[in-house]
C-alpha cells in the first residue's frame, strides 16, 4: 500500500510517501526548486518520492491533499463579501487565483499523475496538522493541539486522540487566529509574513514586555482557552497587503522601517553592518523600542498557547500533548508549556508548519481511515534525498571542485573536529537531508561554541543576520543535562528538532557564549547516537578536542536562499561565502 500526502498552494508545499503506514520520503519543495517558501505544486518533491520507493505513480494506491480547497474557498468568499466593497481587491485576487488553479486540486492531481479520481482523498488542514503530530508520536493516548494562521476555517483546534481515533472538537475560526495576530506583528515589526517569525521571536529577548496592556487591546482572552481579535486593528480579512489598521499604529506608533538594521545597546554594533552610524544611541532607542513590542507580542501569544495547553490537560486529564500548526515552531512558547502546562510530554514533529500538512493527511488515510498498522514513531528528521560517494564526485567535478578523500571516519572526524577548535567554519553534508525547516546535522554549518566571536564570525562569513537572532547548539543527549536545563532529554522529540528553548545552564553560559542568547537560552538541538551516529560521533570528537562536547549548528544556505540539497548546491554555496572548508561525505574541500 503506497500512499502520496501532498500540501501546496499556500505555504511551504511538500510531498511524503508512505508504504505500509511508515514513511519512505518526505521533503519540500524548494530544496529540489531552489525557490524559498516555494508553494507551487510540488513537482520535484513528488518524483522524488516516487523514485525513493521506486514505484510509477499509477502504483500510488492513494494521493491525500492536506485541505479542502472548496471549504477554504467559501471562507474567503464569506470574508469578502462582508467586507465588501472595501475588499474588491481581494475578490478580484482570491477568483484569479481559485478559479484559476487552487480550486481544482483533484483534476490536476489526477492529470499529473494519472491518479484514478476516486482515489484522491482530502483531509481537513487541521486534522492534517493533527495527524502528522499525533500518528509520528510515541503516545497511545494524547491531547492535540493545532495554531497556525488559518486552514479552511479553523485557525486553532483542540480536542484528543486514542489508538487510532483523532476527534477534534474544539475550534477556533477565522478571523480569530493566534498565528494571523503573530503574522501582523511580525509585518509591523518590518518582517516578511512567514519568514520573519523567527526574528520576532529572537528580538523579543532584547525588550521588556513594555506593551503587553496594549497588545492584550487587540485581543481578548475567552476563557476556557478561547480569545477573539479585536478586528479594528487588523487588515487581514479585507487587504491583500496590509494585516494592521490605522488604528494598530495608532495604539503602537509608527511600524519599524522593513528590513532596517537592528542592534540595541545589549547587542552590540556588528562589524558587517559597516561604519556606526552617527545617530547611533538615538537608533539604539528606537530598536529597543521595537524590541520592547516584539517582546510584548510574544509574552501574550505564550500566553494563549498557554491558556489552551492548560484548558486541554484540565479537560482531557492526559499527561500527553502532541502539538502542530506554525504556531507550534514558537520553540520559546513550547518550552513554557513544557514547563507550566501540566503536560508531561511534548510531541512535535520537524515540520509543524503547512508543509507538514502533507504528511498528516498520508498518515491520516493509512491510520484513522483504512485503519492499517499504526505508524512508527519519528525520532528524526531524515527523509530527504541523498547522495551517493560517486554522484558527489560527478557533481564536484563538473564545477571543477577539488577535493581530499579521507579515508576512515577517525580520520575524517578528527580532521574536522581539529578545525573546529582552530575557529573554522564547516559546511557538512552528509546522508540525507532533514524535513522541516531546521538542519539537524545533515545540511548543517558548524563552528565552536565556546569562542566569544564566533557568532560575529559566522555572520561576517555566510549569514549576515541580525544580531538578534540566536545561533543553535547541537549537543549528545547524554550531554545535555550538563550544559542544559533539560531533564531526561531524549524523551523530550521536540528538542531533537530544535523546537524547544531552555535555560542554558548558569555556570556554561560564559563556556558557551556563540550559542547563548541574551536572556540566558539555548535553542538546543538534542543529538540521540542511534539516529545520527556520524554526528553524534563528530560532537563527541570535538568534545574530547576541546572539553566541551557541543557545537554550534546553523542552516546550511546563504541568507534568503533555501537550505542545500545537492552536493553542488552545498559547493556553490561554499564558493560564494567565506565559509573556510566543505565536508561532502567523506570529501574535504578547503580553499
Ligand atoms: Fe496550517
Amino acid at each position: 500500500m503506497h500512499i502520496l500526502g501532498i500540501s501546496c498552494f499556500y505555504h511551504d508545499s511538500a510531498a511524503v510517501l508512505l508504504r505500509e503506514g511508515e514513511i519512505v520520503a518526505a521533503a519540500e519543495e524548494e530544496r529540489f526548486s531552489r525557490v524559498k517558501h516555494d508553494f507551487g505544486f510540488p513537482d520535484l518533491a513528488i518524483e522524488f518520492c516516487l523514485a525513493k520507493a521506486g514505484i510509477a505513480p499509477e502504483e500510488l494506491d492513494y494521493v491525500v491533499f492536506y485541505e479542502k480547497p472548496f471549504q477554504k474557498f467559501d471562507r474567503i468568499l464569506n470574508t469578502v463579501l462582508q467586507t465588501f466593497p472595501g475588499s474588491l481587491k481581494v475578490f478580484q485576487d482570491a477568483m484569479i487565483n481559485w478559479i484559476g488553479d487552487k480550486l481544482w486540486v483533484k483534476t490536476i492531481i489526477h492529470k499529473r499523475l494519472g491518479v484514478a479520481l476516486d482515489r484522491i482523498l482530502f483531509t481537513e488542514h487541521h486534522m492534517s496538522h493533527a495527524a502528522s503530530a499525533y500518528f509520528c508520536s510515541p503516545f497511545d493516548e494524547a491531547a492535540i493541539l493545532t495554531v497556525d494562521g488559518v486552514g479552511e476555517w479553523a485557525t486553532t483546534a483542540m480536542g484528543q486522540a486514542k489508538g487510532q481515533e483523532i476527534t477534534l472538537d474544539r475550534e477556533q475560526r477565522f478571523p480569530h487566529s493566534v498565528g494571523l495576530l503573530y503574522s501582523a506583528f511580525t509585518a509591523y515589526l518590518g518582517f516578511e509574513v512567514n519568514e520573519g517569525e523567527y526574528k520576532v521571536m529572537g528580538m523579543a529577548p532584547y525588550g521588556e514586555p513594555k506593551y503587553i496592556d496594549r497588545v492584550w487591546k487587540t485581543v481578548r482572552r475567552e476563557g476556557g482557552g478561547g480569545f477573539s481579535l479585536e478586528m479594528d486593528y487588523f487588515s487581514f480579512h479585507r487587504s491583500t497587503t496590509t494585516s494592521y489598521s490605522e488604528k494598530f499604529i495608532e495604539l503602537l506608533g509608527p511600524a519599524r522601517e522593513p528590513e532596517s538594521k537592528f542592534f540595541t545597546r545589549s547587542s552590540g554594533y556588528p562589524s558587517y553592518y559597516g561604519p556606526k552610524p552617527a545617530n547611533y544611541e538615538a537608533a539604539c532607542r528606537r530598536n529597543e523600542h521595537y524590541a520592547d513590542v516584539a517582546a510584548s507580542i510574544q509574552r501574550v501569544t505564550e500566553e494563549l498557547v498557554l491558556d489552551m495547553a492548560r484548558e486541554l490537560h484540565r479537560s482531557t486529564g492526559l499527561d500527553c500533548l502532541c502539538m502542530a500548526g506554525g504556531v507550534a515552531l514558537n520553540s520559546v512558547a513550547n518550552g513554557r508549556i513544557l514547563k507550566e502546562s501540566g503536560f508531561r510530554e511534548i510531541y512535535i514533529q520537524p515540520a509543524a508548519g503547512d508543509g507538514g500538512g502533507a504528511l498528516g493527511a498520508a498518515l491520516y488515510v493509512h491510520n484513522a481511515l483504512l485503519k492499517g498498522k499504526r505508524s512508527p514513531v519519528m525520532g528524526h528528521a531524515y527523509w530527504g534525498e541523498e547522495y551517493s560517494a560517486a554522484e558527489a564526485a560527478d557533481q564536484l567535478r563538473e564545477m571543477g571542485a577539488e577535493w581530499e578523500e579521507i579515508e576512515g571516519e577517525d580520520l575524517l572526524l578528527g580532521r574536522v573536529a581539529e578545525r573546529l577548535m582552530a575557529g573554522d567554519v564547516i559546511g557538512w553534508h552528509q546522508g540525507r537531508f532533514e524535513w522541516g525547516p531546521r538542519a539537524l546535522g545533515h545540511r548543517s554549518i558548524l563552528a565552536n561554541p565556546t569562542s566569544e566571536e564566533m557568532k560575529e564570525i559566522v555572520n561576517t562569513k555566510i549569514k549576515f543576520r541580525e544580531p538578534f537572532r540566536p545561533f543553535a547548539p547541537s549537543v549528545p543527549a547524554a550531554r545535555t543535562g550538563a550544559y542544559f536545563e533539560l531533564i531526561d532529554p531524549e524523551r523530550h522529540y521536540p528538542a531533537r528538532f530544535m523546537l524547544l528553548v531552555v535555560p542554558v545552564r548558569e555556570e556554561k553560559r560564559s563556556v558557551l557564549p556563540a550559542i547563548t542568547h541574551v536572556d540566558g537560552s539555548g535553542r538546543l538541538q538534542v543529538v540521540v547516537r542511534e539516529e545520527s551516529p556520524l554526528y553524534h560521533r563528530l560532537i563527541e570528537t570535538f568534545g574530547e578536542a576541546s572539553g566541551v562536547p557541543v557545537v554550534l549548528n546553523t542552516s546550511f544556505n546563504l541568507r534568503g536562499e533555501p537550505i542545500v540539497n545537492t552536493p553542488s548546491d552545498a559547493y556553490r554555496t561554499f564558493m560564494a561565502s567565506e565559509m573556510d572548508a566543505l565536508v561532502v561525505g567523506n570529501f574535504l574541500l578547503t580553499k
